[in-house]
C-alpha cells in the first residue's frame, strides 16, 4: 500500500551466457553515505539464485517506452527464457560489477550485496551503490542534474504502470521565503 514505487528491471548474472533480467518494484534506497539501496526477491525466482552467487546487481530505471519489457520480465523466467532477445532490450556489462546494464535503461545502478537479510516470502539484498551510469541525453549540460521528466520514468501503483505525474512542487519550497518584487529602476 506505500505508493508509489518504480518498477525497475534488475540486471543480474556476470557473462553473457547467464544474463537476465527481473522486473522489481520492492526496490528502494537506504542510505545517502555510504550509498546503499536494496532489492527484495522471493528464493523461488532464477535472479534470486544469479545475485547470491555473484553477490552483485544493477537496478535499471524503466521508462514509458519500456513498459511492455518491464511487465514481460516480471512474468517470465530467465530459468527457461533468454528476456533479452524476447523484449529486445541490449545488455553491456556493469563498469564495476559483471551483472548488466540495459541499455535501453536512462539509468544504471551497480550495486553489490553487503547482507542478505532472509525476512519471510522475500529476503531482502542490502548493497552498497559502487557505480552510476546516466544516460546523457538527460543530463542537463548546465546542471549536470538528471532530467527525471525528460526521461519519461515509469512508476507502479498497486498493480498498475503509470508515467509520472505533474510536478506540484520542489524539496523545501514549502518554506520557501517568496521573492521580494523587483522594482522598476
Ligand atoms: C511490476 C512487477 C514488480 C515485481 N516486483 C517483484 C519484487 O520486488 N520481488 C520479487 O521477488 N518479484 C517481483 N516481481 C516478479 C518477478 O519479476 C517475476 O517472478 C519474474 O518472472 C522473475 O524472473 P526470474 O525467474 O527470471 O528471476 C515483480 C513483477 C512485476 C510485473
Amino acid at each position: 500500500m506505500i505508493y508509489p514505487l518504480p518498477a525497475v528491471l534488475v540486471g543480474c548474472g556476470a557473462t553473457p551466457q547467464d544474463y537476465n533480467l527481473m522486473t522489481a518494484a520492492w526496490v528502494g534506497t537506504l542510505c545517502t553515505d555510504p550509498p546503499m539501496c536494496y532489492v527484495s526477491i522471493r528464493p523461488e525466482r532464477h535472479s534470486y539464485q544469479l545475485i547470491k552467487k555473484y553477490g552483485e546487481f544493477v537496478i535499471n530505471l524503466t521508462t514509458k517506452a519500456m513498459a511492455r519489457a518491464t511487465d514481460w520480465c516480471g512474468v517470465k523466467s530467465g530459468r527457461d527464457t533468454d528476456k533479452w532477445a524476447a523484449t529486445g532490450l541490449h545488455p553491456q556489462p556493469g563498469q564495476v560489477v559483471k551483472a548488466p546494464w540495459v541499455l535501453e535503461s536512462p539509468l544504471s545502478i551497480e550495486c553489490k550485496v553487503v547482507q542478505i537479510l532472509e525476512l519471510g516470502s522475500h529476503h531482502a539484498f542490502i548493497a552498497e551503490v559502487v557505480h552510476i551510469a546516466a544516460d546523457r541525453r538527460y543530463l542537463n549540460p548546465a546542471t549536470g542534474k538528471f532530467d527525471l521528466e525528460a526521461a519519461g520514468l515509469m512508476a507502479y501503483s498497486h498493480g498498475q504502470y503509470y508515467t509520472l505525474g505533474q510536478r506540484l512542487g520542489h524539496f523545501g519550497f514549502s518554506v520557501k521565503k517568496p521573492a521580494k518584487p523587483k522594482r522598476n529602476l
